[in-house]
């Protein structure tokens, strides 16, 4: 296949940001920001520039405030420092032509009271998730969280709006909602874990609210065309007893209606990474991505699993708008030149993912084609 003939590597009109290709890179948790206060290093600034021919960088998943934290060594966005830190991080994208958003999540009833000054977890209800948290002690089981009140919802989004707004100041190009699997949005989504009774639970509109209260408040501080969303609607392994339920379908159903009014720059679908068989979303096994194309007007993002050749075929076929990819990004820093270039990709090296400094993390050497990347 001709270059030009790879749509991977067209240029797409994302609202007003022109982007150079349909190779997105997709959000990962990295463990690099190695200090108490959660900021942003150098070592992370380089690792996002050397990945900056993406057409769009989606950063890691980065905290909204403090109780927000779930994870070892996850960088946060609710502090000055941590501003300045993102800062370091936008001007390196940009210098190499690139553009970033900002991932921002708050992972709710799973955390844990290692992360927390031993204070307990708030969640939609007072359930245990069910699943591990990566704490300073290694990964410990998740407990029976507190119910958050309404005022402390209202809170979460208002620091969801501040964590934005401090987005825009360190120079981001937009954020993401990290609205997927193991987060608090889909604990509140949840049959399993949220079991409120008030405006936040019960029926499909009350257990949505937050997504929309969130996307509302964000978009007070960032046009919508800046505001993409990611959803695992289908997330079994990891996810404790977030899975999806008999009303996960109308949920989306729903969801999608609402979402195709607010004029996002897009919506991240990540696929089934497992048979759907037997399960209350079997439904969505076949033609996953162009269920979602069917229920949704606007740009849509699939991830999961994808190679060169499966991603050129969606776009050509029209189901999705851009690809995102994650663990190919890990070890091929300049994966859309090995993409432009037929080259074969480098294998990551999982022992690393979280481990801290640059080995497997900006050691990956970009491919030797005299390409321009690394
Ligand atoms: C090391 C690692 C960390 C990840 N961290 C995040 C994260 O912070 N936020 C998120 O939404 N997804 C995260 N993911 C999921 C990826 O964004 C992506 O959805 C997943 O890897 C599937 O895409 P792929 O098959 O191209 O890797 C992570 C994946 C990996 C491998």
């Amino acid at each position: 296949m001709k270059n030009q003939m790879q749509p991977l590597l067209e240029k797409y009109q994302l609202g007003d940001l022109k982007l150079k290709n349909r190779v997105i890179m997709a959000s990962m948790t990295r463990g690099r920001a190695t200090n108490a206060e959660l900021v942003p290093t150098p070592l992370m600034a380089e690792y996002y520039a050397q990945r900056a021919s993406a057409g769009l960088i989606l950063s890691e998943g980065t905290w909204i405030n403090s109780s927000s934290i779930g994870f070892i060594n996850v960088p946060g966005l609710y502090t000055q420092a941590q501003v300045e830190g993102w800062k370091l991080v936008t001007r390196a994208v940009h210098k190499k032509g690139g553009l970033i958003f900002s991932q921002l999540g708050h992972i709710g009833a799973a955390s844990h009271p290692d992360h927390l000054n031993g204070e307990l977890p708030a969640g939609p209800s007072a359930i245990n998730p069910q699943t591990k948290s990566f704490t300073p002690n290694g990964f410990k089981d998740t407990l029976t969280p507190r119910e958050l009140t309404v005022a402390e919802i209202k809170q979460i989004i208002q620091d969801y709006r501040q964590a934005a707004a401090n987005a825009k100041a360190a120079g981001f190009d937009g954020i993401e909602i990290h609205a997927h699997a193991g987060m608090l949005i889909p604990q509140f989504l949840s049959l399993a874990t949220n079991q409120r009774t008030d405006e936040y639970g019960g029926r499909i509109e009350n257990r949505a609210r937050l997504v929309f209260d969130i996307l509302d408040a964000i978009t007070e501080v960032w046009n919508s065309n800046r505001v993409g969303i990611k959803f695992n609607p289908v997330a079994i392994s990891n996810v404790g007893i977030v899975r999806p339920d008999e009303e996960t379908i109308p949920l989306f159903r729903y969801m999608l209606r609402k979402l195709s009014n607010y004029n996002l720059a897009y919506l991240q679908l990540e696929g089934p990474a497992e048979d759907l068989t037997g399960t209350p979303v079997a439904a969505l096994q076949q033609n996953y991505f162009g269920h979602f194309r069917e229920n949704y007007q606007g740009t849509l993002m699939a991830n999961l699993g994808f190679t060169q050749e499966s991603g050129n075929a969606i776009l050509s076929e029209g189901i999705a708008d851009l690809v995102s990819f994650g663990t190919a990004f890990i070890a091929n820093p300049d994966l859309v030149e090995r993409f432009e270039n037929h080259q074969p990709l480098s294998d990551s090296d999982r022992d690393t993912y979280y481990t801290g400094g640059e080995k497997g993390y900006t050691d990956y050497p970009a491919a030797n084609y005299g390409g321009s990347a690394g």
